[in-house]
């Protein structure tokens, strides 16, 4: 089999059989593929798509291409999140440990930024020390003792995708249905999940813009999911504006450690509690969804989740002191808060271009491999549906240069639409897929 007749089968609108697809990722794995060839491949994926079979032996490729977890005997149900990506999205921060605090362990291999998305690594790695490259043995090590672990994929769980999604990052192939499902689903069954529940965004800020393609997503996940036998909720929830105020890695630590103190963003806190108490209930720890609430807000009231946090931190070499005074994190040598220009009704946040100027500022990666600098971000005061006056605060710049503070400015006021009549908030959620 040759790379470069399976780039032309896919670029011609064509079905690739199994032993194709295994054949492409595993010596794309092994680096007898290069990039150049993965990325065309992925931008004929990208643009012709792949069938429900395809995707599915896409993935089972991918968990091939290295070693799987088996977290039985180590827990008695392994449960998991995942989010398809958004701007603003620290839900994994707030909700692992409030979900470990009321018993249920917890171990998360998260990823990094992508695209206009932040990543949980980034965001963790704002803690001076924070270590995110556990091995297999420490990450279960920790799992037993702390129950709660929030580490990077290691090199040799579902490989394939930490190649390619370090690739697609960086080469305009992120927004692919098969693309997206196969990459978060081989990491769940490599790292042994049995119950996951996934966090589909739609929106502008989503690389799944309309609810019918987060919907597709959000099936085909719960499909392949059914396949390996996992069970698998997807909800569908709202990525038009940011998720919570702040965007860019220090900044959403921040708010993070606020929202497990009781004191984040009414909208954030929200969307934790309900991914939170999803988990719980899926996990069996709950007798229902409504009891699982209860138990997350008791968590979050009680200060439990905000002590497995810090556990946490310090389990991973994380400087605590950073946590308990998050003005020790990271700081941008810029600040700068920018009025509302007239007074009226917020109709519009657009979280797509908040993520883009987040990265713009160097909170995200032009290229694979690129540092990021935890600092800078931005952080927005109002929610779509807010009345503001004029030059009320509408934003806050965390920046490291006067070049990339003015282009952040003038990006982030054109996303805010202002209009003079009322407007309804958005909200959070869409559905659930079972
Ligand atoms: N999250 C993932 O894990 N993979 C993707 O491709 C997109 C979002």
């Amino acid at each position: 089999m040759r790379a470069v007749d399976i780039i032309i089968k896919k670029r011609d609108g064509l079905e690739l059989s199994q032993a194709e697809i295994e054949f492409f990722i595993h010596a794309y794995t092994r680096g007898d593929i290069p990039d150049y060839q993965a990325s065309a491949w992925a931008m004929a994926v990208l643009l012709n798509g792949m069938n429900p079979r395809e995707t599915t032996d896409l993935t089972m490729a991918m968990v091939t291409s290295g070693e799987t977890v088996d977290l039985t005997g180590v827990v008695d149900i392994a449960v998991d999140k995942h989010s398809t990506g958004g701007v603003g999205d620290k839900t994994t921060l707030v909700v692992e440990p409030l979900v470990a605090a009321c018993g249920q362990p917890v171990g998360k291999m998260s990823g990094r930024g992508l695209g206009f998305s932040g990543g949980t690594l980034d965001k963790m790695e704002s803690i001076p020390g924070y270590r995110t490259d556990l091995s297999q043995e420490e990450f279960i090590h920790q799992l037993r003792q702390t129950g709660l672990v929030l580490t990077g994929q290691t090199g040799d769980l579902a490989p394939a995708d930490g190649k390619l999604y370090a690739l697609r990052d960086v080469t305009g192939t992120v927004p692919s249905v098969p693309l997206i499902a196969s990459s978060v689903m081989s990491k769940k069954i490599a790292g042994g999940a049995q119950r996951i529940v996934l966090d589909v965004k739609t929106g502008v800020g989503a690389f799944m813009q309309t609810l019918d393609e987060a919907r597709r997503l959000a099936e085909l996940m719960v499909n392949i999911g059914r396949l390996s036998q996992r069970k698998v909720i997807a909800l569908l929830s709202d990525m038009n504006q940011p998720l919570g105020c702040a965007v860019g890695n220090a900044l959403e630590l921040k708010e993070a450690v606020a929202t497990l103190h009781g004191e984040g963003p009414q909208d954030f806190t929200e969307h934790c509690v309900v991914v939170a108490s999803h988990m719980l209930a899926l996990a069996g720890k709950a007798a229902n969804l409504d009891a699982a609430r209860r138990q997350i807000e008791q968590a979050m009231h009680s200060g439990q989740g905000w002590e497995r946090f810090r556990a946490l931190v310090q389990a991973q070499g994380g400087d605590v002191s950073c946590i308990d005074e998050p003005q020790r994190l990271p700081q941008a040598p810029r600040v700068e808060t920018v009025g509302a220009p007239q007074a009226g009704w917020i109709a519009a946040i657009n979280a797509r271009e908040v993520g883009e100027s987040a990265v713009g500022l160097g909170a995200g990666r032009a290229r694979k491999g690129d540092p990021v600098d935890h600092a800078v971000g931005i952080v927005v005061h109002h929610k779509v549906g807010d009345r503001v006056e004029r030059d009320e605060a509408l934003f806050t710049l965390h920046a490291n240069s006067a070049a990339s503070l003015e282009e952040a400015k003038g990006r982030i006021l054109a996303a805010h639409q202002l209009v003079d009549t009322p407007v309804e908030a958005l909200p959070l959620f869409y559905g659930v897929v079972e």
